[in-house]
C-alpha cells in the first residue's frame, strides 16, 4: 500500500491506475478507522480496479470550540486495517499541502446546510464540502463511498457533486453499529462507560420511530415526541435535535409522506453523537 503525502504523488499514482485502464474509488475519511470505515473500503475494493483513502483531519469542518486538536488519530494503526482491506494508496496530506498560504476558495451547499447539524456547527458544512470538492478534484475518481451515518452530509456531497457538475459517482453505504445498536463513530472513544451505556437509546428511539411509522403513525410532531421522550429519559442524554424531514430536500413535514428521514443528534456530556434512519411511506 502506497502513502502519499502531496497532491503531486496521489496525482502521480492516480495517473498510473488510469494508464492501465484501471477503475479508481475514493473513500475520504478523517482517520481513526472503525467497521463504519472499513465497509466503505470494503464495497470500494468490490466495485473498483484500485482504491484510495484519504486520511485528512479537516480543520476547516471544525468550530473554534469543537474538538479539532483532540480528534483521535493513530496513523499507524489506520494504515494497518487498510492495508488488511487491500487498499492500494493513502493520501495523508498535511494541513499546508491542502490550505497552502493564501488559501481563499470556499464551496458552499445553501438551504440543506442551513438545517440539522448546520444550526449548532456553523460553518462546518461549508468546510466538508471544500475539502471534499478538493480531494474529488486531486484523486479525480470513477466513484467515492460514503457513509448513511452522516446523512445530511451525505445529501450536501451529492447536491454539490450535480450542481457543480462533478464527474465521480457518489456511493451512500449503510450506517455500520455496535451490537447494542449505537452508531460506530470515531467520537465514541469520548464516551465514559456510563455515558457508552446510556448511548444505544439513540437506536433504540429511531427503532421505535420505525415501529410506529410500520403500525401506521404518520403525525410528525407525535413521532418526534417518541423518540425525543425517549432520549430525554436516558441518564445524562441532552438532546440538540430530533427532526423528521423528507429526503433528499430536507424540508419540515406535518404528515410523513414519501421518502423521509428521522435524524438526531444529543450531547453525553461534551460528546455529540448523530444518528438517523430513513423510512419509505
Ligand atoms: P469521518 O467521520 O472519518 O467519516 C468518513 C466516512 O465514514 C463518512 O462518509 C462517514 O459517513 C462514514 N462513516 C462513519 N461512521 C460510519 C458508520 N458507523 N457506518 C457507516 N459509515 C460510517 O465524514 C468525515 O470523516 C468527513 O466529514 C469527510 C467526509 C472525510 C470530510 O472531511
Amino acid at each position: 500500500m502506497l502513502i502519499c503525502r502531496t497532491v503531486a504523488e496521489i496525482r502521480q499514482f492516480v495517473r498510473e491506475c488510469r494508464a492501465a485502464g484501471k477503475s479508481v474509488g475514493l473513500v475520504p475519511t478523517m482517520g481513526y478507522f472503525h467497521e463504519g470505515h472499513l465497509s466503505l473500503m470494503r464495497e470500494a475494493k468490490k466495485t473498483c480496479d484500485a482504491v484510495v483513502v484519504s486520511l485528512f483531519v479537516n480543520p476547516l469542518q471544525f468550530g473554534p470550540k469543537e474538538d479539532f486538536a483532540d480528534y483521535p488519530r493513530d496513523f499507524d494503526r489506520d494504515c494497518a486495517m487498510a492495508r488488511e482491506v487491500g487498499v492500494d494508496a493513502i493520501f495523508a496530506p498535511a494541513d499546508g499541502e491542502m490550505y497552502p498560504e493564501g488559501f481563499c476558495t470556499y464551496v458552499e451547499v445553501t438551504g440543506l446546510t442551513e438545517k440539522l447539524c448546520g444550526l449548532s456547527r456553523p460553518g462546518h458544512f461549508r468546510g466538508v464540502t471544500t475539502v471534499v470538492a478538493k480531494l474529488l478534484n486531486i484523486v479525480a475518481p470513477d466513484r467515492a463511498f460514503f457513509g448513511q451515518k452522516d446523512a445530511q452530509q451525505a445529501l450536501v456531497i451529492q447536491r454539490m457533486v450535480r450542481d457543480l457538475n462533478m464527474w465521480p459517482e457518489i456511493v451512500v453505504l449503510p450506517i455500520v453499529r455496535e451490537k447494542d445498536g449505537l452508531a460506530m463513530s470515531s467520537r465514541n472513544v469520548y464516551l465514559s462507560p456510563e455515558q457508552r451505556r446510556a448511548a444505544p437509546v439513540l437506536y433504540r428511539s429511531l427503532c421505535a420511530f420505525r415501529e410506529a411509522v410500520e403500525r401506521g403513525e404518520r403525525d410528525a410532531a407525535k413521532l418526534r415526541r417518541l423518540m425525543a421522550d425517549m432520549i430525554a429519559a436516558a441518564p445524562g442524554a441532552q438532546i440538540d435535535y430530533v427532526e423528521i424531514l423528507s429526503v433528499p430536500d430536507l424540508e419540515p413535514l406535518d404528515k410523513l409522506r414519501g421518502r423521509c428521514i428521522a435524524a438526531l443528534a444529543a450531547r453525553f456530556g461534551k460528546t455529540r453523537l448523530i444518528d438517523n434512519t430513513i423510512v419509505e411511506v
